[in-house]
């Protein structure tokens, strides 16, 4: 073993390649509509056949579903429409026998309105469970109107403060006005977090996808932020004062003492603190960062008006946090359920959706860092096509269009019709696509959101009947990357930088070398890659190629992994 090979610092996390479940959109077999944990237990040989280690579920707790689960009423209780504790106890020892992980979402930056300690933190305002959240009396301007205490907005439109009328209080809500954030200051409500997770480490989980988890620390003053900014408020949370201490004491409180993966989602990180939070002393094993899926955001107008990603910005982002964690580590993805369907953002999900989306496929797998699919993707789902509102259930699309119609800043849907159905987080919400069967197979009731209609042609079964799909590429990307440790471990290195249609790195470890090559773009693309000239193809989406130097002709979107 060279000396890079003897110190690498392994670990099971980085050689896993995880599955994100949706569980709403995932299998119904109860004909009610919405899926449920037997649907995922009745799907386990599919994961077992793609080859995945890890799934990571997203909320299953008792909720009302006003942001899909991220508002939970009862931390210790599973949803009625996906089932009970049994069925949950029954999927993670099904999970665990077939040699796969679990992994829960943790939402501890808020709660439900409807949760036990909100209900009485409204109703008593004198009461102990009070102080379990952000309480503040408004501010009153020049003219004596009264107003929430600063400007800082939700996620999801709107000022992030309420008003209760009857204490003639504000509480802070970063997202959703049902989603009133908690109050990290108390050390009460960190000890009743703390236990609830020890609750369910001790059930066996293998570990959590931590919800929003860097913007838990408030600073006490809560100044105002930039009133330009994206998201107004997020310039004084996204890395809040107590941050690294709350996050090191939830730690050592809990996963630390199990063999547990913590993968911390966390809007607006910057690189420096990703690195401080997942190096050798940070407490996160990794960052779902959001650089990658924002740079389609407008500089001014944020999720309204969408922009055009030049080739080599993407690359830079990418290149960034591939080589900038020095101990941290990553987490690789490029959509999920908050993103739009990957195929249709950064590929072409009409003539080219097999090699786009195998593309997508190449540069998740073999990326430095731990690679999240989302269901759906390696079968090449793409987004939905709505028509109208009333289709939509995403608390994010729902409140900035309705608050935009509302203040007279737009007239109507259609209006932004096009811009949603780039957008809206709903576009990967809708249901798993099993067989060309009625509701795509999903369930036997009417689908919660609407079923793709492509879904006769992009379906499960059509997909692992034919060896040439998405599906058995992300299968052959699986099964490499397991095999390959250099595609875990090794050195990334960018080459050709500002090359405006090809994407091609290496990933380095002690001899061995890989070069990968994409072309991201619809046309053809010759390219000069003196790397690849002595190296051997071993996988690629578009056959064998016949140029044998290094001299490359892709076509659009091929994409190529050579060794050597
Ligand atoms: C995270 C979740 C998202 C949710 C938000 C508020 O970003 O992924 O779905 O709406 O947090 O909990």
């Amino acid at each position: 073993m060279t000396s890079s090979q003897s110190d690498l610092d392994r670990r099971w996390w980085k050689e896993a390649v995880v599955y994100q479940i949706y569980p709403q959109s995932f299998d119904d077999t109860t004909g009610d509509g919405i899926g449920d944990l037997q649907g995922i237990l009745d799907r386990l040989d599919y994961l077992d056949e793609l080859g995945v280690d890890v799934l990571w579920l997203n909320p299953v707790y008792d909720s009302p579903h006003h942001d899909d689960g991220y508002d939970v009423r009862d931390y210790r209780a599973i949803r009625e429409a996906y089932g009970d504790m049994d069925d949950w106890n029954e999927l993670l020892e099904a999970v665990h026998d077939r040699g796969m992980k679990l992994i829960m979402d943790l939402v501890v930056n808020h709660t439900s309105d409807e949760h036990a300690w909100f209900v009485e933190a409204r109703e008593t305002p004198d009461g102990e469970y009070r102080d379990y959240y952000v309480w503040r009396e408004g501010e009153t301007d020049a003219d004596g109107n009264r107003g929430p205490p600063n400007n800082w907005e939700s996620g999801f439109g709107g000022s992030a403060w309420e008003y209760d009328e009857p204490s003639g209080e504000y509480y802070l809500h970063l997202f959703d006005v049902h989603q009133p954030d908690l109050n990290w200051e108390n050390p009460t409500v960190r000890e009743e977090v703390y236990d609830m997770m020890r609750w369910w480490l001790e059930k066996g989980i293998d570990g959590f996808r931590m919800d929003v988890v860097n913007v838990l620390s408030k600073p006490q003053e809560f100044p105002d932020d930039d009133p330009n900014r994206g998201w107004v408020g997020m310039g004084h949370v996204s890395d809040g004062p107590r941050l690294d201490e709350f996050l090191g004491e939830m730690a050592t409180e809990t996963f630390d003492r199990h063999e547990t993966m913590s993968v911390a989602e966390m809007p607006e990180a910057t690189l420096e603190q990703a690195r401080r939070l997942t190096g050798v002393d940070g407490p996160l094993d990794m960052v779902l960062h959001f650089e990658h899926v924002t740079l389609d955001y407008h500089d001014e107008d944020g999720w309204w008006t969408v922009r055009d990603i030049p080739l080599p910005e993407f690359k830079r982002v990418i290149t960034r946090w591939q080589t900038g964690l020095d101990e941290g580590w990553n987490a690789v993805y490029l959509g999920n359920h908050d993103q739009p369907r990957i195929v249709s953002r950064f590929g072409d999900d009409d003539e080219f959706r097999y090699e786009s989306a195998t593309l997508l496929a190449t540069l998740l797998l073999t990326l430095r860092g731990t690679p999240f699919l989302f269901q759906g993707d390696e079968i090449g789902m793409s987004n939905y096509p709505f028509e109208s509102l009333e289709e939509m259930a995403d608390a994010q699309t729902l409140g900035n269009v309705e608050t935009a119609i509302a203040e007279g800043r737009i007239d109507d849907f259609e209006e932004v019709k096009e811009l949603v159905r780039y957008r809206s987080r709903d576009n990967a919400r809708t249901p798993m696509q099993w067989d060309d069967s009625e509701h795509a197979g999903f369930t036997d009731g009417d689908p919660w959101l609407p079923v793709n209609p492509n879904y006769a042609e992009v379906n499960v079964a059509a997909a692992r009947a034919d060896p040439d799909s998405v599906f058995h590429y992300y299968r052959r990307l699986v099964d490499l990357r397991h095999d390959e440790e250099t595609l875990v471990y090794g050195e990334y290195d960018l080459l050709l930088p500002d090359h405006e249609r090809v994407f091609a790195y290496t990933r380095t470890l002690g001899d061995d070398r890989w070069v990968v090559v994409l072309n991201v773009a619809a046309e053809p693309t010759r390219v000069d890659l003196p790397k690849v000239a002595a190296a051997d193809f071993v996988v690629g989406n578009d056959g064998r190629p016949d140029d044998a130097d290094e001299r490359l002709d892709l076509r659009p979107y091929e994409a190529r992994v050579y060794r050597g």
